[in-house]
């Protein structure tokens, strides 16, 4: 088989397949590096399967190199990886393995490259190259990985439903294929998944996580959100995405289906931005349209408040996905909370009062609220968005306008809690606290400039207000 390899590479498996013949061990390269290169996408990752002792192998194939790299291995799973530059390499035995009913774990004995290749996940995944003196750089395909490629085809290589029971996190995995490769799931392996969606409980969350991140980040990540849906893995993993689902009419009056809307709104996004977490912003914006919605006699459904209800979602959403508790978080929750704030700009006469105080809310996430925005605007009535996205362009203007000027985007106002406190000999307290957000206010209303003196005169008469004397 002639894949295409780097000078580096193939050098690299020469030297492997020296040390496994000095060893009188037959290995081949499988896995993820055989299908990649196969494809013609980028891979770092190279899985050598050796008939014997794979960390033996890496040890052997660690000496042949200057200066010798590090050999880390794990005695009791039987492998070893070295690092040779950006290439991660790592060695194991071939094994035949069968699965207890409650484990991912597998009972593992030593086994031939069949019964290495009989194990694996799917037809593409299956493939392995010898790297042995008598059929060097033979491909050895016992389940016509190659077709599937060219058919674009996910395939598990034995009976799929014992394939997804043996490991669940198999099913992750066919649909971040899918939805990476663009690939179709055939039937049988397809309906295997719907059937064995509840064996997805004894896989541990972060693993079921790193596949959503990887779906997350696919150039349209609807395709693997679609799958987990119409499986029902994603009634398993993410009950409150589900709650999306459906459109309802009372009277002749409807409301679009929110899943699909959230869908389209998060491919949109990903068509902008390669940040995972814009995308999770995009993915959680209307989360808690399903909390809030009510029917109004002769007006329709409305979700009143579903942006503030769902960025109170938001931090159990990422607590329960075990995603990170940190800034990456606050930025999904403050997007969450602002989807709506530049779209109603546009609605109204747009004052400047309005911008600064988006600008002043939004802060350094004002692009990113922005990008979000336009995401979000998915009717399909043309006209419709495209007077939507002429207002939208007039808000950015705006936007740059009164910023320009005001400088608000990560502002602060010009007198401090600690002045207000010396000024009129005060402790920390709700006194302090009032005066101040009455400072901010009014230079956001535009009832005082963005200045220091303004300010504090300002702050003079608030205080008066409360019976306070300046003592300074
Ligand atoms: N594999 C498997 N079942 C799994 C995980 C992996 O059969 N649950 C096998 C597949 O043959 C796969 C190989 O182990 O190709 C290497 O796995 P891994 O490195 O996790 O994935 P890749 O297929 O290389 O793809 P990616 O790096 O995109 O995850």
């Amino acid at each position: 088989m002639d894949i295409v390899c780097t000078d580096k590479e193939a050098l690299i498996f020469q030297q492997i397949g020296k040390a496994a013949a000095s060893l009188n061990m037959p290995c081949y390269l499988i896995g993820g590096f055989v299908r990649d290169k196969i494809i013609g996408r980028a891979t770092k990752d190279i899985d050598i399967v050796c008939i014997g002792d794979g960390i033996t192998l890496a040890h052997k194939v660690a000496e042949s190199f200057h200066p010798k790299p590090y050999v880390s291995f794990f005695k009791n799973f039987g492998t070893a990886q070295i690092k040779i530059e950006d290439l991660e390499i790592e060695f194991v035995g071939a094994r035949k393995e069968s699965y207890a009913q409650n484990s991912r774990k597998p009972e593992v004995a030593p086994g031939t490259i069949e019964d290495d290749q009989n194990r694996r996940d799917f037809t593409i995944n299956a493939m392995a190259i010898s790297l042995n003196d008598h059929d060097y750089g033979s491909l050895i395909d016992p389940f016509n990985g190659i077709q599937a490629i060219q058919e674009k085809k996910i395939i598990t290589p034995l009976e799929p439903s014992q394939t997804f029971s043996d490991d669940p996190l198999r099913m992750m995995r066919a649909i971040r294929f899918a939805a990476q490769l663009n690939y179709t799931i055939v039937p049988e392996t397809l309906a295997a998944i719907s059937s064995n969606v509840h064996r997805i409980s004894i896989v541990s969350q972060e693993r079921i996580t790193d596949e959503l991140n990887k779906i997350m980040l696919c150039e349209k990540p609807s395709v693997g959100w679609d799958l987990l849906f119409k499986t029902g893995l994603l009634h398993k993993i993410f009950p409150q995405m589900v709650d999306l689902h459906g459109a309802e009419y009372i009277d002749g009056l409807g409301h679009k289906d929110n899943f699909y809307h959230t869908l389209q709104v998060l491919d949109n996004m990903a068509a902008s931005t390669d940040d995972l977490w814009l995308r999770w912003a995009a993915l959680l914006h209307d989360i808690g349209k399903p909390a809030t919605k009510r029917f109004e006699e002769g007006h329709g459904f409305t979700f009143h408040g579903h942006e503030v209800v769902g960025a109170r979602m938001v931090p159990k959403i990422f607590t329960k996905l075990k995603l990170p508790l940190n800034e990456k978080m606050k930025q999904v929750q403050k997007l969450v909370l602002l989807h709506l704030r530049p779209i109603s700009l546009t609605k109204e006469n747009i004052t400047d009062s309005a911008v600064r105080r988006l600008l002043f809310d939004a802060g350094e996430d004002i692009d990113a609220l922005m990008m979000l925005c336009s995401a979000d605007i998915t009717s399909k009535n043309k006209h419709k968005v495209k007077r939507y996205l002429q207002n939208f362009e007039l808000v950015k203007e705006r936007l740059l306008e009164v910023e320009d000027a005001d400088r608000i985007r990560n502002w602060q106002p010009p007198i401090t809690g600690e002045m207000i406190m010396a000024t009129f000999g005060l402790t920390p307290g709700r006194q302090v606290g009032i005066i101040k957000d009455a400072i901010r206010e009014a230079i956001l209303d535009g009832l005082i400039p963005n200045e220091y003196e303004a300010a504090r005169k300002f702050m003079l008469e608030k205080g008066r207000e409360l019976n306070l004397e300046a003592v300074e």
